[in-house]
């Protein structure tokens, strides 16, 4: 069976004659390339037809002299440092697989003979084009592969393998395709070697790595992803983006008291005292929290303002910052000791300062309150539970890769908001690490894929001095906190 590889560029980037003799790049690469001699143009017009193998393409640039030649492998340098060549492996004139970008690693992939290889644990594939991808969050390339073989040899590297063991695993394909997979495996950053006693040897930085953080992590900073980085791309421009103002809930509002602002100006603690004060309080004292203080709290956390903003004129805000003016996250309270408030699960509606009553108690909602005190180690439900909602497709409107990094960040920055307004007015509150989302969904109604919960907070008056109260440190059992 014949086996070959070819090079040519990757899918998303065409190359078309440009001005004076030159060939650009266009696409989702774009590059001009200096004017050539015909030998090298013809070396590069059939790399953007592809199907050519690299020396077939040295032998046509070569034609002009070796001046040419050397020009033409500087020029390929370049289009490689791009990130704009793709090397596909053929099997009886069939493609099986493609690299792409390929040379970005540092090794061409050539897998020693002696040594024992494994699928690394952060490799992983899903239907693409027509076809099953692997990629590996640690690196740039991806191996696409169009055919039964790829996959197949996938499988048989779950347990570990040498290079030339590989093919007779896969009935059907020749050993030198397999090992030329196998170097494309290990260009794209897939491979992890495997030692005498059999233990895949991965970096011990990575030892810490769960799957889903590093890919999390990786394709939500710049630079790890042959698709770019997708910030502001509002890729669902032509849709209507989810409204910013959350239609009113059904059901009768609950009007909160607005807060005497100039009034909180003159007497809370200075911005310092403040902050150096908060302190997470996880126990809550004996006097119930009151509707009105939980109406300041929500109005001086995450209330809606009027501001006028340098080129955006008069606008909507709020006390916390949002990425792109976005303000996609939504608050719940779930009530269940608060003074005014019936036990319950409330939509909070920063357009009218109102609370909507969303549903009664239920398993449901003692299934989250049970949670958030198993979080907090506290032996009692907290007298309230603050959840956080994002409605995803509001942000996804417009950014692409990070849309779900920023929402998290959301989270963040309101839970600091929360701490620091609720140690101004003297109450307990406590950020919490996680929470039942799929629970949430059910307790309120929701589609979890819509508006899901990002994050939980308790919150509740403050212990009596009398009831020392553990502060500093999270218990063990909050790790993740
Ligand atoms: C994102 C986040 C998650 C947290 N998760 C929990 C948690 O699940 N349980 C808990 O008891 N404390 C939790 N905390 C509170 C931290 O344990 C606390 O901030 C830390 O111990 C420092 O103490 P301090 O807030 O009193 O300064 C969390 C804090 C943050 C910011």
């Amino acid at each position: 069976m014949s086996t070959r590889e070819t090079l040519s560029l990757v899918r998303g980037v065409t190359l078309a004659p440009a001005a004076e003799g030159r060939r650009a790049l266009a696409g989702r690469i774009r590059l001009m390339l200096p004017p050539t001699s015909p030998g090298v143009g013809a070396a590069l017009d059939a790399l953007g037809a592809g199907g050519h193998s690299l020396e077939e393409l040295s032998e046509l640039a070569g034609r002009d002299g070796l001046t040419h030649a050397a020009i033409f492998q500087s020029l390929l340098g370049a289009l490689r440092a791009h990130g704009a060549l793709a090397r596909l492996l053929h099997l009886e004139g069939v493609a099986i697989a493609a690299l792409s970008p390929e040379g970005s690693s540092l090794a061409r992939g050539s897998p020693r003979a002696s040594t024992r290889y494994q699928l690394s644990r952060f490799a992983f594939t899903r239907v693409a084009d027509g076809g099953t991808l692997l990629e590996v969050p640690l690196s740039k390339p991806s191996v696409w592969m169009p055919t039964w073989h790829g996959p197949a040899l996938l499988g048989a590297l779950a347990t570990p393998r040498l290079p030339a063991e590989l093919g007779a695993a896969v009935p059907g394909i020749p050993e030198d395709a397999a090992v030329a997979f196998l170097g494309m495996l290990q260009e794209a950053g897939a491979l992890a070697e495997v030692d005498p006693e059999g233990v895949a040897v991965e970096p011990e930085a990575l030892t810490t790595w769960e799957f889903h953080d590093l890919l999390f992590h990786g394709w939500t900073r710049w630079g790890r992803q042959e698709r770019g980085y997708g910030g502001a791309t509002f890729r669902f421009r032509d849709r209507l983006p989810e409204p910013a103002k959350k239609p009113a809930p059904p059901g009768s509002a609950i009007a909160l008291a607005v807060p005497d602002l100039a009034r909180a100006e003159r007497s809370d603690p200075p911005l310092t005292a403040v902050l150096e004060r908060r302190r997470s309080v996880r126990a809550h004292g004996s006097r119930p929290l009151t509707r009105d203080e939980l109406g300041e709290l929500l109005y001086r956390a995450v209330g809606l303002r009027r501001a006028a903003l340098e080129r955006r004129g008069e606008t909507e805000a709020r006390p916390y910052p949002s990425g792109g003016a976005i303000y996609e996250t939504a608050v719940y309270v779930i009530a269940h000791r608060c003074e005014g408030l019936e036990t319950g699960l409330y939509s909070y509606r920063p357009e009218d300062h109102s609370l909507y009553h969303v549903a009664p108690r239920s398993p449901e909602l003692e299934g989250l309150l049970k949670l958030a005190a198993a979080g907090a180690m506290i032996s009692e439900p907290p007298q309230v539970l603050l959840v956080l909602t994002a409605r995803f497709a509001r942000m996804a409107w417009k950014y692409e890769t990070v849309a779900y990094t920023n929402m998290l960040k959301h989270v963040g920055v309101i839970f600091q908001t929360l701490y620091l307004v609720a140690t101004a007015m003297g109450l307990a509150p406590c950020a919490l690490g996680g929470g039942g989302a799929d629970l949430f969904a059910r307790a309120a109604g929701l589609d979890p894929l819509v508006e899901g919960s990002v994050g939980e907070f308790i919150l509740g008056t403050r212990p009596e001095p009398a009831a020392p109260e553990r502060q500093g440190e999270a218990p063990a059992a909050a790790k993740g906190s």
